[in-house]
C-alpha cells in the first residue's frame, strides 16, 4: 500500500533552496524601501522568469519546466513571499491568473503556446482583467462587451484592481460577447499593451502590498484580432473560475511565506530581546503563544501542499484550493498580528519587517474571492445536487 507523505520531495527542496538564495542576496536588501515608495522592480521579476520559476507549474512544450508542478510553484511562491509579499502576488497573478487564463481555456495547444511561452520565460509579463466596478465578488456582474467587427472585435469596457496592470505585456481580458445571455455569454481574449484605444486608468495607493503595482484597465474601442479570443461566447466564465481555482493556490502560498517569514523573524528576536533579567521566550506565556502560531503554520502548510499536490495528480482542486486559500490566508493575518505584539514596540518599526507583513497579509483575505467566497465556493459545492 501507498503510504501518505507529509514530506516535500527532493524536486520541490530544491526549489524551496534556490528561491531562498535568490530571496536573502537580492530580494531583501530594498524590500522595505520598496514598500515605503510603492515602487515595483521590473528587474528583479524579470529575474525571477529567467531563473524558470514562472514556468515551474507549467509543461515544456508551453515555455514551462520539465512536466510542470504546482507544487513547486507554490513553494517558489510561499519563499518570495516570506520576503516581499509584492513580488509574490506579482509572481503568482501572472502564472496562475494570466497563465491559468490561457492554460484553462478551450484554445489549441498552438494558441496556447503562442500565449504563454513569452511570459513564462520572464521575456514579458502578464495580468489577468476580471473585475470591474460592477463585479467583485460577483464575479458575474461584467459589463465589458465585445463585438465583431469583420475578422476583428471591438472592446469597450472598465477592468479594475489589475495586479500587473501598468506593466503587463498581455492582459486576459474577460468580455461580453452575447451580453443578453449574461455569464454564459462570457469570452476572453489576450489583449496587447499598446494596442490602440487600450489604456492605464488609476494606479491605486494601498494599504499593503506596497511595491505590487495594480491598476483600472481602461478600453475605448480597442481592435482585437479574432485570433486572440482564446475562450469563446459561453466558456469565459468556467475559464475564469478555472484560473481562480489555482489563483487561490498562489494566494494560499502567499500568505502561508507572510506568516513563516513573520514568525522567523519574531522566533529571532524572542531569544535576544531580554527583559526582567531573562531573554524573552523564557516566558511561559510567550513560548506558549509561539507553540500555537507554529502549530497553525503547519496545519496551513498541509492544507497548501495537498491542494497543490491534488492539482498535479489531476483530482478535482477546487475545494481544496479555497479551504487552503482562507486557512493560510486567516493564518498570515493572525500569526502577524501576534508577532507585531510579541515584539513590542519594534514590531510596530518599519525596519523589522513584521509591521510590513501584517499590512500585506490583510489583503490575501479579500482579493481572488475574499474569505467569505471560499465559504461559498465549499458549501455550494458540499450541497450541490448532483445533475
Ligand atoms: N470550475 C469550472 N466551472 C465552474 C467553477 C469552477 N471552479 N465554478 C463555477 N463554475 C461554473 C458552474 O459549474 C456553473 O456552470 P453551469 O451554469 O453550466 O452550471 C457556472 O460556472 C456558474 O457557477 P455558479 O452558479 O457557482 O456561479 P455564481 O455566479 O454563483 O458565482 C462565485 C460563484 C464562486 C461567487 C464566483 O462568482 C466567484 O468566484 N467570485 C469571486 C471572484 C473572484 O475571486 N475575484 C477575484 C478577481 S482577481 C483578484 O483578486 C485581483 C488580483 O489581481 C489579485
Amino acid at each position: 500500500m501507498d503510504q501518505m507523505n507529509f514530506y516535500l520531495p527532493e524536486e520541490q527542496l530544491a526549489v524551496q533552496e534556490m528561491v531562498r538564495n535568490f530571496t536573502e542576496k537580492k530580494l531583501k536588501p530594498g524590500v522595505i524601501d520598496r514598500d515605503e515608495k510603492g515602487e515595483f522592480s521590473l528587474e528583479l521579476f524579470s529575474e525571477m522568469g529567467k531563473m524558470g520559476l514562472f514556468g515551474l507549474a507549467y509543461p515544456e512544450e508551453f515555455g514551462g519546466q520539465g512536466k510542470g508542478s504546482y507544487l513547486s510553484y507554490a513553494v517558489a511562491v510561499e519563499e518570495i513571499s516570506k520576503v516581499d509579499a509584492s513580488m509574490g502576488i506579482a509572481f503568482s497573478v501572472l502564472v496562475s491568473l494570466y497563465g491559468g487564463s490561457v492554460m484553462n481555456s478551450p484554445a489549441d495547444d498552438e494558441t496556447k503556446k503562442k500565449f504563454l511561452a513569452p511570459v513564462l520565460t520572464g521575456d514579458h509579463f502578464g495580468s489577468f482583467g476580471l473585475t470591474e466596478p460592477t463585479a467583485g465578488s460577483d464575479a458575474a456582474g461584467i459589463r465589458t462587451v465585445a463585438v465583431k467587427d469583420g475578422n476583428d472585435y471591438i472592446l469597450n469596457g472598465t477592468k479594475i484592481f489589475n495586479t500587473n496592470g501598468p506593466f503587463a505585456d498581455y492582459t486576459a481580458v474577460y468580455a461580453l460577447l452575447e451580453p443578453e445571455k449574461k455569464a454564459k455569454g462570457l469570452g476572453c481574449f489576450i489583449l496587447r499593451k499598446g494596442m490602440p484605444g487600450f489604456s492605464v486608468g488609476k494606479i491605486e495607493n494601498k494599504m499593503g502590498i506596497r511595491a505590487a503595482q495594480v491598476s483600472e484597465l481602461i478600453m475605448q474601442d480597442v481592435r482585437v484580432p479574432a485570433e486572440n479570443l482564446i475562450a469563446v461566447s459561453g466558456t469565459g466564465f468556467p475559464t475564469a473560475m478555472k484560473a481562480l481555482d489555482g489563483g487561490r493556490i498562489g494566494v494560499a502560498a502567499q500568505g502561508l511565506g507572510i506568516a513563516k517569514g513573520a514568525f522567523e523573524i519574531t522566533k529571532e528576536y524572542l531569544k535576544v530581546r531580554e527583559q526582567f533579567g531573562k531573554p524573552l521566550y523564557k516566558n511561559q506565556h510567550i513560548a506558549f503563544k509561539m507553540a500555537e502560531l507554529d502549530t497553525e503554520i503547519e496545519m496551513a502548510q498541509h492544507l497548501l501542499y495537498k491542494a497543490s499536490s491534488d492539482k498535479d495528480a489531476h483530482r478535482s482542486y477546487t475545494v481544496p484550493a479555497s479551504k487552503a486559500k482562507m486557512v493560510c490566508t486567516d493564518c498570515a493575518m493572525h500569526v502577524t498580528t501576534e508577532c507585531v505584539q510579541l515584539m513590542g514596540g519594534v514590531g510596530y518599526m518599519r525596519e523589522y519587517h513584521v509591521e510590513r507583513m501584517m499590512r500585506d497579509a490583510k489583503i490575501t483575505q479579500i482579493y481572488e474571492g475574499t474569505n467569505e467566497v471560499q465559504r461559498m465556493v465549499i458549501s455550494n459545492n458540499m450541497f450541490r445536487e448532483k445533475k
